[in-house]
C-alpha cells in the first residue's frame, strides 16, 4: 500500500465508522492530511467538546487524549500511539500540589493543560498557551500559583503585572533546549527574518522574539505577516508545515534540537491501525476522576478560554 492509498483508506474508514481524527500541529504532514481538525491544545479542547463522533482518535500525547475523554466521557477515545506521553505533564504529582496549597492557602492553582488528569483534580483553573493570559486576567483572584511550566508562567506574569503569580520549577524539555545564544546566532545568519517562539521557551529566548504564542498563533502570525523570512522557535515540524503552507516565504528552525520525541512517535500506520480497530490505546478514566479533573477545564471554558 502506498502512503496515498493508506490515507484514502483511513479517510474511507473514519467516515464509515463515524470516527473523528484530532491532530496536534506537531504531528507530521501525512497525518495532517487525514485530520478532521488540526490545532493547538486549545483548539483541540474545543473540538473535543463539539465532536459528535462515536470514536475520537487523538494524534498527540496522553494528556490531550485524557482531555478529550473528560469532555466526552461517552465516547471511545484512542491515543494514536500508546507510548506518547508528555514529560512535562508528569513532572509534578498531586501530593506536591496539595502540600503547596496548604502552605499557600490564599492562592488559586492554575494548571497548564499539559498536566495529568490526576493533577488537574487538585487545581482550580486550567489554561492553554493561547488562553493563559486572558483567563488569568479574567480571574477575580489576585494570587495565582502557576504550574508546571515556569517559562510559560513567567511569560504570563510579564503580561499580567497586576497579579501576584508564583511559579514552581518545571517545563517542557523540548523547548527548554533552545538557548539565547542559538537565537542570537540564528538572527545573525538571517537578519531579515522575524523570530517567532512558543512561550514554553526560556525567558531569555522569548525576550529576543518578535512574536510569542501557541503553535496555532505562530502559524497564523507567519501566514498573515508581510515579512518573507521567519525563524521558528518551536517544535521543528512547524517549520515544514509553514513551508508547505507558504511556499513564497522562507522558514528556518531556531534549533536543530527542538524535536519532541513523544509527538514524533505517531506514524500514519498507527492511525491506520486505529481506524481498523486494532491499534492505539483506549483512554479509561472512572467517573469520579473525570468529574474531579474536569472542574478546572470547565472553569477555563467559563472564563472564556
Ligand atoms: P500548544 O499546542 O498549546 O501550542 O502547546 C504546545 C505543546 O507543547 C503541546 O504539547
Ligand atoms: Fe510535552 Fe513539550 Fe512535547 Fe509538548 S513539546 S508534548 S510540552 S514535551
Amino acid at each position: 500500500m502506498t502512503t496515498y492509498e493508506m490515507q484514502q483508506e483511513i479517510i474511507r474508514l473514519k467516515k464509515e465508522k463515524n470516527i473523528c481524527i484530532l491532530v496536534h500541529a506537531y504531528q507530521s504532514h501525512d497525518i495532517w492530511e487525514v485530520a478532521d481538525f488540526i490545532g493547538d491544545s486549545f483548539g483541540l479542547t474545543q473540538q473535543a467538546a463539539k465532536s459528535d463522533a462515536e470514536t475520537v482518535i487523538m494524534c498527540g500525547v496522553q494528556f490531550m487524549a485524557e482531555t478529550v475523554k473528560m469532555l466526552s466521557p461517552q465516547k471511545r477515545v484512542l491515543l494514536s500511539n500508546a507510548a506518547a506521553g508528555c514529560p512535562m505533564a508528569e513532572q509534578m504529582d498531586k501530593e506536591m500540589i496539595e502540600q503547596l496549597k496548604e502552605a499557600m492557602p490564599d492562592y488559586k492553582v492554575v494548571a497548564y493543560i499539559n498536566t495529568t488528569s490526576e493533577l488537574k483534580t487538585v487545581c482550580d483553573v486550567c489554561v492553554t498557551s493561547s488562553s493563559a493570559v486572558k483567563i488569568i486576567k479574567a480571574m477575580p483572584e489576585e494570587k495565582i500559583l502557576f504550574i508546571p511550566d515556569c517559562n510559560l508562567g513567567d511569560w504570563v506574569r510579564k503580561q499580567v503585572p497586576e497579579k501576584q503569580i508564583e511559579l514552581v520549577h518545571g517545563g517542557c524539555p523540548t523547548h527548554v533546549r533552545i538557548t539565547a545564544a542559538e537565537a542570537k546566532a540564528a538572527k545573525a545568519v538571517h537578519p531579515d527574518a522575524l523570530l517567532l517562539v512558543h512561550p514554553e521557551c526560556r525567558p531569555e529566548v522569548t525576550a529576543l522574539a518578535d512574536y510569542a504564542g501557541s503553535t496555532t498563533g505562530i502559524m497564523s502570525y507567519a501566514e498573515q505577516s508581510d515579512a518573507k523570512e521567519f525563524i521558528i522557535g518551536t517544535e521543528n515540524s512547524i517549520v515544514q508545515h509553514l513551508q508547505m503552507k507558504c511556499p513564497d516565504k522562507r522558514f528556518y528552525p531556531l534549533s536543530k534540537d527542538c524535536v519532541c520525541h513523544n509527538m514524533k512517535l505517531t506514524t500514519l500506520g498507527d492511525v491506520y491501525d486505529c481506524v481498523c480497530g486494532r491499534g492505539g490505546k483506549e483512554i479509561q478514566m472512572d467517573a469520579s476522576l473525570i468529574a474531579d479533573a474536569r472542574r478546572c477545564i470547565d472553569a477555563m471554558l467559563a472564563y472564556g478560554g
